[in-house]
This record gives C-alpha cells, structure tokens and sequence, in this order.
C-alpha cells in the first residue's frame, strides 16, 4: 500500500483564493449560447428564452465571473450587431467558426444572463480585427450612466442602469496563428497599451487582461508575454494564460501527470512578469487570469463534421470519461497551489462547447464527469490555500520525469473554521494511505469524506444515464490525536473535508 505523509499549518498560506479562480467562459460557438442557454422553445425556457435547467446547473457550481463572448469568435465580433431591437440586429457569418450569427444574444442579454446565474461578466474586446474606438465605445454603452451617445444608445434599447462590468479582456489568443488579426508580441503590447490607457482614463478601476500565450509550446513563450508586458505594464493588470489537455495516446500516467506541465506553464509566465517588474522598477505586480483551461481532445476528429454557416451546430462537444475528471481535479490542484498569483481562471467552457454541463436541444441537461471536481473545489476551496508539506512516492514518467502519486492541496476559511483537502491518487493499482498532521489546526473534527472513483476509467455520463459517474461518501477516514489518516483509492478525486474550533 502506498503512503504519503503531509503537515498542515494555518501559517503556510501560499496566497488568499481569490474566488474568480472558479470562473467559466461561454463564447458564441457551436451549442453554447444557441441551445445551451438560450432556448426559447425549450419547455424549461423562462420569460427570456434561457433555460431553466441550465441555469440550475450553472448555479450549483457556484461560478463567479464568466467570460464572453470569446475566444477566437470575438477577434471578428462586431458589438454593434448584438444589440438594439432583435429584429433589426443583422445576420452575420461567423468566419472564425464558420457559423450562422443571428445576433439574438448580444452583450445585454448575456449580461441578464449573468445575473441570474448570480455571476458577473468579464467582456473581451475585439483587438483583432477592430480596436481602440471599438473597445472605448464598447466601454461607453456598458458603463457610462447616461447623458452621451453611447449610453443614451444603450438606455434607448431598454437597459437603464450601465453593467459595471469591471474586469476586462484585450482580445484573444493575440499570438496565434489561426487567430483573425494575429499581431506580433510588439504589435499587441502597443495596442494592449493604448486601448488599456484609453479605458483607464475612463475608470482606472477597471481590472485589464492582456494576452499571454495560448499555450506553453507556443514558440515565442515566455518572451511573447515579457515583450508585451514591457510595452503595457502600467496600463494591465492581468496576464492571460490558455491551456488544454488530452489523452490522445491513451497513456494514462502520463496523461493524469499533465498538469506539472500547467504548474510549469505558471511558473514561466510569473517569472516573466517578475522580470518585467525588476526591470521597470515598479511597485506593481502583474497577476495570472488562466482564462482557459480545460481537457479538450475527444472531437478533435470531428471538428469538420458540422453544416457551416448555420446556427447551433454540434461543434467541439467532448463526452468527457471518469479519467478526464481526474485530470481536471489535478489542474484545479494546481492552480489553487498559485493562488498567490492566478487570481482569475476560467473553465473552458461552460455548456455543450467542452463543458462539464451538457443539453440536449428540446431534452434534459445533465452532468459530465468533470463538473464534479470543478464543482467540489468551487464550493468548497474558499478562503486561503494553504502549502501541505507533501512527501509522497513517486513513479517514473519519461515526459515528466518522478511523478507524486498524490496531488493535493489543502484550503482553509476562517470564517467557517474550515479546513478542506483536494487530493487525487494518480495510481492506478493501489490505494494510497494519507496521514496528515493536523495538529496545529487544534481539535478537529471530519465533516465528510467525498470520492469520486470508478472501475471503469472511461466511464462516462449520458442523456440516458446521467448519474454514471457520480461522487460518493467514504467513511474510513479517522483523526487520532491529530493525526488524520484517510484511505484513497486508487485512481480517485477525494474532498477531505474538516471542522476545527
Ligand atoms: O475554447 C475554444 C477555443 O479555444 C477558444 O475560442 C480559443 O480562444 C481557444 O483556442
């Protein structure tokens, strides 16, 4: 049996957990907003078209900030077109997903939206194809109370009270090639300054996302992010990070080890940051927003399998397995292990586009596998993480070299006096023994032990059987004289969770 041993020390706080770590992204693509949340003949859609059930689904996962509306779709988004009457919005083609835009959800009604689902927005601008007079406009219509061109228009079309959105993309993906209006880091850096200054000079609150790489093998990271960075330093505050997993090869140890490449990919980016603050002097410290992450490899093969230049279609809807939701509680791992400095991250995405919520156009919504990890973490990783001094046995992976078989992160709130564990057993074969020395923590008591586990690692959950891999609880964890001792089993997403006085 494998054994890892841990210390927990209120005092060991690696950083507070800003809670729009658990953000999510919804971008006008394949079935997301189309089909996803806005159904207007769905029986469970309310006064405004949105899906009931969909909302319900979202809510339970507690989402504090949600993205919109892109991703690549908004590097050729006219705003504009997605707002005023309905009847007068035009139709556009989607050239970026090759798809039909009605323009029936535009910023207002997402915006609606948003508040049902008890979150609130961060809006990218459109750096791509358009720029500084299209994104300070944009900033005019949303923000400004009324008494201008912009805010009277947006009064005119029924919206009274500005959105007060405060956090703020500067495009999208802005290094990548496949990226309508791709710029070179020099190229985006002056813009991110200019249109950063423009909207700072309207509101210095607003909090500003540049781009950063979309993803660790993009070739010019990490310089793409210091060259940047030195071109809009005083006028951003966020860097944004991108990322996406798979098991293409179907090699799970060196799959569930992915996300030391996530760990890694901070690490680059923060030191890049870092760098940019040394060199400039500057008081001020540049953080992460991880605005996309996610596993997303199942319909890579079926990207062209879809009818173009129409509404709602199937595109890039991964059916997620029991090991993909491992996956996912490792990256949750991982990123909660930067809370000192990944202080927005974003679930990419939220429904039917790579989702942990799924709809079935005119049928029921369920649960993927991951939207329980994610969930978990969401509801109950608040307040500080905390640095658990792990020493665990390790395996050997040619990509990543020793492995842990544990992942953890422990997370404690002092309003509730709630001390919880995120652990992943990444072996296979053996459960796993956890000893944690809980004794600073004074008198502690297990609220619940949950597990995800499954015999089958391609496990999945379906319209027809939606309760396929659900979480459980366990009760052979135990505290002795301090000393929490809890069995993981192998190949499991566990939430320790403990009450302490
Ligand atoms: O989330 C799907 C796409 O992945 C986004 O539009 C883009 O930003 C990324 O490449």
């Amino acid at each position: 049996m494998l054994k890892a041993k841990t210390v927990i020390d209120k005092e060991r706080i690696i950083g507070k957990i800003d809670k729009r770590i658990y953000g999510s992204f919804i971008e006008h693509l394949g079935r997301a907003v189309y089909g996803g949340i806005y159904e207007p003949s769905h029986p469970e859609a309310d006064e405004q078209g949105f899906r009931k059930d969909v909302l319900a689904l979202v809510k339970e996962l507690d989402v504090p900030i949600i993205r919109y509306p892109g991703g690549n779709f908004v590097s050729a988004f006219k705003w504009e077109d997605s707002v005023g009457p309905v009847a007068l919005r035009p139709k556009r083609l989607d050239i970026v997903w090759r798809a039909l835009e009605p323009n029936e959800i535009g910023i207002n009604e997402f915006a609606e939206w948003v508040k049902k689902a008890g979150a609130e927005t961060m809006i990218v601008v459109n750096l791509g194809s358009r720029g500084i007079d299209a994104a300070r406009s944009l900033l005019e219509y949303c923000n400004h109370p009324s008494g201008t061109y912009w805010s009277d228009l947006r009064i005119s079309h029924g919206v009274k009270n500005p959105h007060g959105f405060k956090v703020w993309g500067l495009g999208n993906e802005m290094d990548g090639p496949w990226q309508v209006g791709q710029k070179s880091a020099e190229e985006y850096g002056r813009l991110a300054n200019e249109v950063g200054k423009a909207m700072k000079l309207f509101d210095p609150s607003l909090e500003l996302v540049a781009c950063g790489s979309s993803n660790r093998d993009m070739p010019l990271f990490p310089q793409w992010e210091a060259t940047v960075l030195e071109l809009c330093y005083e006028n951003v505050d966020y860097i944004s990070l991108h990322s996406y997993y798979g098991n293409e090869k179907n090699d799970l140890p060196t799959y569930l080890a992915q996300s030391i490449d996530m760990d890694e990919f901070i690490k680059g980016a923060v030191s890049a940051c870092d760098f940019v603050k040394a060199k400039k002097r500057s008081k001020k410290t540049i953080n992460i927003s991880f605005d996309e992450w996610n596993v997303w490899y199942h319909s890579k093969n079926k990207d062209d399998d879809f009818v173009p230049w129409t509404v709602g279609q199937h595109q890039i809807e991964d059916i997620y397995t029991f090991e993909d939701a491992l996956v996912v509680g490792c990256l949750i791992i991982t990123l909660l292990k930067h809370s000192d400095r990944v202080k927005i991250a974003c679930l990419a995405q939220l429904v039917n586009v790579i989702a942990p919520i799924m709809t079935e156009n005119d049928g029921p919504a369920w649960r993927q596998t991951i939207f329980y990890p994610f969930m978990h973490a969401s509801n109950f990783g608040r307040g500080v993480a905390l640095d658990m001094l792990v020493e665990s046995p390790v395996y050997s992976n040619k990509e990543y070299g020793d492995v842990p078989y544990l992942e953890s992160v422990a997370t404690y709130d002092e309003g509730s006096n709630q001390l919880t564990i995120f652990a992943v057993n990444r072996s296979h074969n053996e459960p796993l023994v956890l000893e944690c020395d809980l004794r600073d923590l004074g008198s502690s008591k297990i609220i619940e032990h949950i597990v995800l586990g499954n015999n089958d690692i391609k496990a999945r959950n379906s319209k027809e059987h939606p309760d396929n891999v659900v979480p459980y609880l366990a009760s052979d964890a135990k505290i002795e004289n301090g000393i929490l001792t809890v069995p993981l089993s192998e190949l499991s997403w566990n939430v320790i969770r403990i009450s302490t006085m």
